[in-house]
């Protein structure tokens, strides 16, 4: 802090400075800023704050800042999936290329007072999650390296990689590791909150399968967090803390040999009989999961607009190379898909596919909850989906779908390895995790769209504690800003990873200086 401090004010008494504000300004501000000892006590204006570290920034490393209508500033704008984040537009952004330049970035913002927001593959759906306005947002988009370790046991993957680049590096090596199963979601969100995987059921959620976590500190300290560090309180807190914690700059992640899967996507019009053999099927598959882990599936109930119909997808996934194996063979055994494209594919191009199916670029909202496992409770949400959609057919592009997953048994073995993690479901199971996603054209249809899954996640969620199927869980990666993702770890957990948050960053500056996304 102090070093950056003394930097800061000899550059800007060397009147260096951007062309919106004066020298003068600068300097008045900054003396009555100075203690009798002549020491640094903050206190800009956040807008003269953020123009301070940006210029700072610039000079102290060299083309790792850009600012509006400049090339960089604009394509990186371009990489965020959801509208109301790409509509978002920060003072300047800045692109460290290692763990040194995020330290440097931090302790400027806190000299500064300038608030900032931290970008990975950009995937979070709402505003401010991961870009803000008039702050600074990192974007980690050159923390990009990739290797794998002698023994292909491990591979360290830099935080702003996509999951597409990490599965075409480790492809050819024949090992993968606990990742997204959409090409372009960051490797950083994904793996703070939790994240699902093709292979949870085998070896459980990405952040189970964390080796290390080269982390920044809010007092600028560069750390190596892992169960059997000095920091293992850090090393639970980070397996689903979100962004609370810390700006992850490294991931070591566990491999696990893999070759091609069975994969693909079965499409069926809605009707009562499909959608209750899919919940059938689905319910069973809750039961079976574990004598046949390499078995996975979402289903999506959606609205085709331009057809005016509802469809189910059923995504189904088998881990080896092995067509219609019978674990799942309930799904496949119902008739009338009309379209499939089940075969044996890599995994690369299996997240390609389900990066074809959702688009960037639309005003998008995800909300979340979880469910006791139940195929008379599903089509009880599901009938509640279809009552709600139905007075919103009219929005322009919308494309509204309820989306369920088993939690199995299986996954939540894993969630007490190395120390446990924060989620609260340690052993429990098969739960539904329920993910309320809609997507559509134009911000004037916000609020309507907003009401009819804030009213779906109600009444869902009364209707299953009414038949005593509800779960308290709350799934970081695909909830609402509105809901309150750390309450649902359970009292003592959240307790836990509030004081961990106090004993490394007592002046709170990860919530405070970087306001978006969920708060301890
Ligand atoms: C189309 C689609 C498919 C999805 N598929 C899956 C899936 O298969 N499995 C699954 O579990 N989830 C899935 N999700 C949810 C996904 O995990 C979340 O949206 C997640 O936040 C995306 O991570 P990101 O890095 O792309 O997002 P970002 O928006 O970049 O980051 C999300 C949050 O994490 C913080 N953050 C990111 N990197 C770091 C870091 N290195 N250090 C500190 N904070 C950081 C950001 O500040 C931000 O607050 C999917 C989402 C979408 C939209
Ligand atoms: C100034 O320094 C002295 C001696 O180190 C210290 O006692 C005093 O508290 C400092 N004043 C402020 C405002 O920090
Ligand atoms: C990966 O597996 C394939 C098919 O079994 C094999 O031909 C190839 O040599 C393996 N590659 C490596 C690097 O082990
Ligand atoms: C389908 O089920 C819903 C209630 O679950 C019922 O209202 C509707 O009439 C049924 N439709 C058909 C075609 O059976
Ligand atoms: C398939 O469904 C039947 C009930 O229709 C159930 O008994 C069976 O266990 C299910 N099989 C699997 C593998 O889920
Ligand atoms: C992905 O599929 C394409 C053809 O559809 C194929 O040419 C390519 O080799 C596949 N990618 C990998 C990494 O196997
Ligand atoms: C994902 O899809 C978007 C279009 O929505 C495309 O621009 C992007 O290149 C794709 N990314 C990857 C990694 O497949």
């Amino acid at each position: 802090m102090r070093r950056v401090s003394i930097a800061l004010l000899l550059f800007l008494q060397l009147g260096i400075t951007s062309a919106t504000y004066t020298l003068n300004e600068v300097k008045s501000q900054i003396s009555s800023y100075l203690d009798q000892n002549g020491t640094y006590t903050g206190g800009f204006g956040p807008r003269l704050g953020c123009q301070l570290a940006c210029s700072f920034l610039d000079l102290a490393l060299a083309r790792r800042v850009s600012y509006p209508q400049s090339p960089t500033y604009e394509f990186e704008e371009s990489r965020y999936w959801s509208q109301q984040q790409e509509l978002t537009r920060p003072t300047c952004r800045f692109s460290p290329t290692s763990a040194e330049d995020v330290s440097l970035a931090v302790l400027t913002f806190r000299v500064t007072h300038c608030k900032f927001a931290v970008k990975s593959g950009g995937h979070a759906a709402f505003a401010g999650a991961s870009n803000l306005d008039s702050g600074v947002t990192i974007d980690l988009i050159h923390l990009n390296q990739l290797a794998l370790s002698v023994d292909k046991t491990q591979a360290s993957i830099g935080a702003g990689n996509l999951w597409y680049d990490v599965y075409t590096y480790l492809q050819p090596k024949n090992v993968t590791v606990i990742g997204g199963r959409v090409s372009a979601i960051g490797v950083g969100g994904l793996t703070l909150g939790g994240g699902m995987s093709f292979f949870s059921s085998q070896h459980g959620w990405a952040c189970d399968n964390v080796n290390t976590y080269e982390v920044v500190l809010a007092d600028g300290s560069i750390r190596e967090v892992s169960y059997s560090s000095r920091y293992s309180d850090l090393y639970w807190a980070l397996r689903g803390g979100g962004n609370n914690f810390g700006i992850v700059t490294r991931f070591d992640l566990a491999t696990y040999p893999q070759g091609d899967l069975w994969a693909g996507s079965e499409t069926f019009l809605y009707t009562n009989e499909t959608a209750a053999a899919i919940n059938s099927a689905f319910y069973y598959l809750g039961i079976n999961a574990p004598s046949d882990p390499y078995a996975q599936v979402i289903i999506a109930y959606a609205y085709a607009q331009s057809q005016d119909v509802f469809v189910i997808a059923s995504d189904l996934q088998y881990a080896k190379p092995i067509p219609n194996p019978q674990i799942l063979q309930n799904f496949t055994s119902i008739a009338g898909a009309i379209s499939s494209t089940l075969r044996i594919v890599d995994l690369a191009n299996l997240t390609i596919e389900f990066n074809n199916t959702n688009p960037g670029g639309f005003r998008q909202t995800y909300w979340t909850f979880t469910v006791q496992n139940s195929a008379c409770l599903m089509a009880d949400l599901v009938a509640i989906y279809l009552d709600e959609v139905a007075s919103v057919k009219d929005i322009a592009g919308i494309v509204p779908s309820i989306v369920f997953q088993l939690i199995t048994t299986d996954m939540t073995q894993y969630f007490s390895r190395n120390g446990g993690n924060p989620l609260g479901l340690d052993g429990q199971g098969p739960l539904n995790l329920v993910n309320i996603d809609i997507s559509w054209s134009n911000a004037a249809d916000d609020e309507r769209v907003m009401a009819v899954a804030q009213n779906i996640v109600n009444r869902a969620t009364t209707t299953a504690r009414t038949r005593g199927l509800d779960h308290p869980y709350l799934y970081q990666n695909y909830a609402s800003y509105q809901q309150d993702v750390f309450a649902s770890y359970g009292k003592e957990n959240h307790a836990k990873l509030r004081s961990i948050s106090a004993k490394y960053d007592p002046q709170h500056v990860w919530q405070q200086l970087q306001p978006g996304y969920f708060k301890l």
